[in-house]
């Protein structure tokens, strides 16, 4: 029971935080990740995507070649998305 309990705590423990990069993560998995991990062709894959600037992502999303993708997102969800997604960036 006590060990069933623990593992219970360690498994709450991994729910990661509701924070707004957490969001665009869950986000970024949902909606992007599919399309973007690399080896598919015709698409640039996560790692180009990062050496974009984050404006130029949500403009994309806005009214470039991913704006149906980005047509169910609220502004701030996109501008994390592309903050996710540019994160590491100089
Ligand atoms: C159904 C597949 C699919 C999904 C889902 C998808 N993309 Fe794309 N994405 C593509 C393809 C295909 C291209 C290349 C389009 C082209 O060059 O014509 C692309 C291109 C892009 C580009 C470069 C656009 C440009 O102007 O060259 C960005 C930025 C981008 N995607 C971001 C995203 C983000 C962020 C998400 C999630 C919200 C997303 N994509 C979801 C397929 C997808």
């Amino acid at each position: 029971m006590i060990r069933l309990l623990v593992l219970l705590v360690a498994f709450v423990d991994q729910v990661p935080e509701p924070s707004p990069l957490g969001d665009a993560q869950l986000n970024y998995e949902f909606r992007c990740k599919s399309c973007h991990e690399p080896g598919q062709p015709g698409v640039p894959d996560v790692s180009v995507l990062r050496k974009w600037s984050p404006d130029a992502i949500v403009r994309s999303l806005e009214s470039g070649k991913m704006s149906a993708m980005g047509s169910t997102l609220t502004p701030d969800e996109k501008r994390a998305i592309a903050a996710f997604i540019t994160q590491g960036n100089s």
